[in-house]
């Protein structure tokens, strides 16, 4: 047989390459501080740099490599510069990416068990793993009634409790002749948009999506929920599922879980919490209080591609009944059929979400788990808090702003004292400059700026100099 012809990159030559990427990479974060946070380009400027057709021939990986510093890197915002302090963190780290990198290496798909055994078995060990490691009930352990299982994010997480909710309350009827209109949801106003999108995506109607008020802390009000739920009830509707968020997208406001575990209880309803962000905080001790009432759920989620220096994506969910869960999703074509599945002793993960192939995305957070242990994951959250926290105490004694809303982790929201124009100007300016970047909200219906420590990188430093530049940024509008 003569030699095939072939366009692979040789093994030898992807060594030399993966050696010159790793290296870029690390330059990279060598260097990142040295890049404005936010991109500065045009819309259209990144793609009028690109040539309007893909090449005939192939091209040398070096050019390919040159142009992202060339062509790419000036439209990157720099989500991984510890200056970044912006919306939530989704923080980067080098055992997470090297664990990345190695799953792409594998590059196997692990929908069922038996396409790779591995793949599903360290997803149940390490979310089992983070069950004592969180302070979440037992119940979620594979080896009880519920389980864990790695999601793309907290929007899928949610979609799925809330598909598992509506066919136990309908006793699997609205997978087979869709929804009626009769079933309601709720939520609190500030929980996060995925809500809203998971309640349109199952059929349920934002019509049928109760948002119930907050108090002064931008919790949810537990006694609202209550009459919410009984005035639906008296109206001839059926409520059936709660989203009760740690942490929310706009304050880090935390939803009292157990008064509002207690009310799902009582009328028998899915209780799903969100501690997106914030769930990390309770690797903690001290912080683990975030977590009161989660034994009274029946699925909870949190990203550690937020801020457990896991890359994206990766969101951890978790259900105390898997079944439930499983008999929703579960559809098993005759091509996907095996001896392992039906022994019934294995996990096969296609049935815990939409999608039906999955990454092997264990690997990263496994790789992270192990490099940091869990003390030094405590010691970077805590060193993030403790670093927010004297960020507040700063604004708070400064006469020109005012705080927001209450700053239980590593969230500050503050206002400029001159009104929404100085607290906007403030914000466009610092974010021009390159200097640092940080997002705002709506709180009480007033712009509301908002800073989060939780780059992984992320020093006193870096805080001290974002606090010193905002006070400038101040002084310029005296
Ligand atoms: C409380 C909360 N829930 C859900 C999300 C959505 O996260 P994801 O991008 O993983 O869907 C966010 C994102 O910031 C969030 O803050």
């Amino acid at each position: 047989m003569p030699d095939e012809k072939s366009f692979h990159m040789t093994p030898d030559e992807f060594r030399r390459h993966g050696h010159a990427v790793v290296d870029w990479i690390a330059d990279y974060y060598a260097r990142i501080e040295s890049f404005p946070v936010l991109s500065r380009v045009e819309p259209g400027q990144i793609r009028a740099s690109l040539p309007p057709a893909p090449p005939r021939q192939g091209e040398n990986f070096n050019a390919i490599l040159l142009d992202v510093e060339n062509l790419i890197l000036p439209g990157i915002t720099h989500w991984q510069s510890p200056k970044f302090h912006g919306y939530f963190p989704a923080n980067a780290s080098g055992p997470a990416i090297l664990g990345d990198l190695l799953s792409s290496g594998l590059g196997v798909q692990g929908m069922l068990w038996s396409t790779s055994p591995a793949c599903t078995e360290l997803e149940t060990h390490v979310l089992d793993w983070l069950v004592p490691v969180l302070g979440l009930p037992s119940t979620f352990l594979s080896g009880a009634a519920g389980g864990g299982v790695i999601q793309d994010t907290a929007s899928s997480s949610s979609l799925c409790a809330l598909l598992a909710a509506r066919e136990r309350a309908t006793n699997f009827r609205s997978n087979q002749s869709g929804c009626d209109g009769h079933l309601v949801a709720y939520t609190s106003s500030q929980a996060h948009s995925s809500i809203e999108k998971a309640i349109k995506i199952a059929g349920i109607g934002l019509g049928n999506l109760r948002l119930i008020p907050v108090d002064e802390s931008f919790a949810m009000r537990p006694d609202a929920l209550s009459q919410r739920i009984e005035d639906d009830k008296r109206a001839g509707l059926t409520p059936f599922f709660v989203c009760a968020t740690i942490g929310t997208t706009s304050s880090n406001a935390i939803d009292p879980v157990t008064q509002i575990g207690r009310i799902c209880r009582h009328h028998n309803l899915w209780l799903h919490v969100d501690a997106a962000m914030s769930g990390t905080a309770a690797i903690c001790p001290e912080f683990r209080y975030i977590h009161d009432g989660v034994e009274l759920a029946d699925s909870y989620c949190f990203n550690p591609h937020k801020w457990m220096f896991t890359n994206f994506d990766c969101d951890c969910f978790w259900v105390a009944d898997r079944k439930t869960l499983i008999d929703t999703l579960s559809i098993l074509p005759e091509y996907l059929r095996n001896k392992a599945t039906e022994s019934g002793a294995v996990i096969d993960y296609r049935d815990w979400h939409v999608q039906l192939g999955r990454r092997f995305r264990s690997l990263k957070l496994w790789f992270v788990i192990r490099h940091y242990g869990i003390e030094g994951i405590q010691h970077h959250i805590r060193q993030h808090v403790a670093l927010a926290q004297e960020f507040r105490r700063w604004v708070e004694g400064d006469a020109r702003f005012e705080m927001a809303a209450p700053s239980p982790l590593n969230l500050v929201c503050f206002r400029h004292q001159g009104g929404e124009a100085a607290s906007q100007t403030v914000m466009d300016r610092l974010n021009r400059s390159g200097d640092l970047f940080l997002t705002h909200t709506r709180l009480n219906d007033k712009f509301t700026l908002r800073f989060c420590v939780g780059q992984t990188h992320t020093q006193a430093r870096h805080v001290a100099h974002a606090w010193q530049r905002i006070r400038e940024e101040s002084e310029r509008l005296d």
